[in-house]
């Protein structure tokens, strides 16, 4: 398979270019656009006949209309006679819900990923999936990394004296515990129970933060309460500073706020979706990290998550 190209979706065409660049690839230009009625329209607009073809495009807010754009464009290469096309999704929607919590929900996870397979998506390299059991969901093969590589460094390079990493939930242990380790710090993690769909309360906090300085580490921050509850709880043990590092910003308008006000004075993320630049927001890029990956499998290699 020799000819090797790159197609942005309308998510984040700014980082589709940049991962063009880290990968050598050069991109075939797309249009992605509505028609009068809402519906969307999407045209390739160059040749990818026989092209081993990457779809760069986070599914990130709006969620619908970025996962059929990304569809659509997997069709539309397919039909276009592309020979492998691997969707390159640096954040994935839907991905919270991945399992029924009650009788009567759907597992949407699950049927975002059919939905991908059946337009033509062959391999899917995702970054920081929200849960290990998303792997279940998959069917064509799934390339899962790891932020760790763009945020450990982050992390250390603040030179925080004390440091202890805090997960915000149980459910974010894991990675948690892969930062501590790396970073020597003690772990310390914020039990939390959702009221309600967009809504969560921090209940516990389980180690000693007394006089530390806190990074807290999520994936994601939706509407800031998970990370602002355990900022909470951190100051209320005694913590000596809270920071925080999140690598997906779907942030709704009023989180960035809402963060500030629970205390946490450094706020970083990377660049996995797009978004405007926002006062006392640090933002590292993915570009590099993805690039690698996807030259791995270029090479036939399958790449490492972390
Ligand atoms: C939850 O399990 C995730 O890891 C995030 O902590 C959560 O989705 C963040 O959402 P929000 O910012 O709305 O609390």
């Amino acid at each position: 398979m020799s000819s090797f190209a790159i197609i942005g979706g309308d998510a984040h065409p700014q980082l589709a270019r940049r991962l063009a660049q880290e990968a050598g690839a050069p991109m075939v230009p797309a249009t992605v656009a509505r028609f009068a009625d809402g519906e969307t329209r999407v045209r390739i607009e160059g040749d990818v006949s026989g092209a081993d073809l990457y779809l760069v495009q986070p599914t990130s807010p709006p969620v619908n209309e970025h996962l059929m754009s990304l569809a659509l464009l997997a069709d539309a290469a397919r039909a276009a006679g592309a020979a492998r096309i691997t969707a390159v999704v640096p954040y994935f929607g839907y991905a919270r819900q991945d399992a029924r919590k009650a009788p009567g929900e759907p597992r949407s996870a699950q049927l975002a990923c059919r939905l991908l397979e059946c337009a033509g998506v062959q391999r899917f390299v995702a970054l920081e999936l929200h849960s290990p059991a998303l792997d279940s969901a998959f069917h064509m093969p799934l390339h899962p990394l790891d932020a760790d590589p763009v945020a450990v460094p982050a992390i250390r390079a603040w030179g925080l004296e004390a440091l202890a990493i805090v997960a915000p939930d149980a459910g974010g242990l894991k990675r948690a515990q892969r930062y501590a380790a790396a970073l020597r710090a003690p772990l310390s993690v914020v039990t939390k129970t959702r009221t309600g769909a967009d809504a969560s309360a921090a209940l516990a906090l389980l180690g000693e933060v007394r006089g530390r300085n806190c990074v807290i580490v999520d994936d994601l921050v939706s509407t800031g309460g998970t990370l602002a509850g355990a900022a909470k709880a951190l100051r209320g043990a005694g913590a000596a500073s809270v920071h925080a590092f999140f690598v997906h910003a779907v942030m709704a308008p009023e989180a960035l706020e809402r963060l500030a006000a629970a205390g946490v004075q450094r706020l970083v993320t990377t660049d996995s979706v797009a978004f405007a630049p926002r006062a006392g927001l640090e933002v590292i890029s993915v570009a590099p990290l993805l690039g690698e990956a996807i030259k791995k499998l270029r090479s036939g290699a399958a790449p490492s998550p972390s």
